[in-house]
């Protein structure tokens, strides 16, 4: 039975991809930071400590097969630039270095969508050109590259998968909205016309489950997610309609919203706080996600199986049993 290694393995997609991963058949060691509350699952092995950390990377990815990388400072949206870097640059470098070292079988590494911005070619495509929007998403690019650079000198097998935005069980990024159309207090920011498309989380393991050990994965990069985008205007309706309240009806202009959000930031990141409004936050209202999952349904028989408003209605489930709405 191979051993897949699993870096971010107690976040979101992390979790899942273990879980998911382990019950296909997979022996699972996930590489995690303590958040002081964590224990171990017993059914995987657990190697507790920070991606920038060689030793530790090291020692989590010896004697494995693959290497699924999901680390990111995905949540902080008002990070400063090293963290990001740090994180998200660094951390991909050291993981690559102990892969190379350790002769792993294959790399798979999680970018994002992030990478193509706000997309105008609708829908975008894994060729359509580059225009991270942020820290983040710049950062997520430059660790791409660097993975392609290292992959090329070191002949390494390497797979990259961009996620399209994650929806489901174990999801907290979108509580707030849907606590907020619940309550009737959600307020819409310009016209809403941008494109949301969300991503199931099972769907999304299964893509990644897909690439494994599989060659016609190797030196490919996939936008995994679901096949459907719908303006936001259209999103808050079905999310209203499975709440079972009213959509939202107050809009206000959103150029007023982005100077606070600029100002938020300014005042917050010096001094350490995670500011309460980030441009990152408000781009959720500018930009556009439409993509084309084509190339995986065509080179890797991937099939998404949870369309988008029974995603809605899962999570919806979910954050209602966990009291959360
Ligand atoms: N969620 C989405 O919509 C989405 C869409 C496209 C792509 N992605 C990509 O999917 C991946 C996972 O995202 P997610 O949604 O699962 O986010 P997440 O829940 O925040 O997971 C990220 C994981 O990375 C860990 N991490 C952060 N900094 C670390 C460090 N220095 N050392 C060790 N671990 C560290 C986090 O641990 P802590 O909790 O301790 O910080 C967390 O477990 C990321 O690569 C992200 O870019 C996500």
């Amino acid at each position: 039975m191979e051993q897949l290694l699993i870096t971010g393995g107690n976040g979101f997609l992390g979790s899942h991809l273990a879980e998911g991963l382990h019950q296909a058949g997979y022996r699972i060691k996930i590489l995690a930071r303590n958040r002081g509350s964590d224990t171990p699952a017993p059914e995987f092995e657990t190697v507790w400590g920070d991606i920038r950390d060689e030793a530790v990377v090291d020692h989590a990815v010896r004697g494995v097969d693959r290497v699924i990388h999901t680390v990111s400072n995905f949540r902080k949206g008002g990070s400063d630039k090293d963290q990001a870097h740090g994180i998200n640059v660094e951390g991909t470098k050291v993981v690559l270095e102990a892969v190379r070292r350790h002769k792993v079988k294959q790399y798979v590494h999680c970018s994002t969508i992030g990478v193509h911005g706000s997309v105008l070619e609708i829908p975008a495509t894994e060729t359509t050109a580059f225009n991270p929007g942020d820290i983040y998403q710049q950062t997520k690019l430059e660790a791409e590259e660097l993975v392609w650079e290292f992959t090329r000198h070191h002949c390494l097998t390497t797979t990259v998968i961009r996620p399209i935005s994650l929806i489901g069980p174990g999801d907290t990024r979108m509580l707030k909205l849907f606590r907020m159309i619940k309550k009737g207090r959600f307020i819409k920011f310009g016209p809403c016309n941008a494109y949301f498309q969300p991503a199931y989380i099972d769907d999304v393991v299964e893509g990644f489950r897909l690439c494994l050990d599989n060659p016609k994965a190797f030196g490919e990069v996939f936008i995994i997610g679901g096949d459907e985008y719908v303006p936001l205007e259209t999103l808050f309706t079905i999310i209203a309609e499975e709440l079972q309240v009213k959509p939202p009806a107050i809009r206000i202009p959103l150029t007023p919203m982005l100077w606070a959000a600029s100002l938020c930031e300014t005042i917050c990141v010096p001094l350490g706080i995670e500011p309460p409004l980030h441009r990152r936050r408000m781009s959720f209202f500018q930009n556009n996600r439409a993509f084309s999952i084509a190339k995986a349904k065509k080179r890797l028989d991937y099939r998404p199986r949870i369309n988008l408003r029974e995603s809605i209605r899962r999570t919806i489930v979910w954050y209602e049993q966990e009291g959360w709405l």
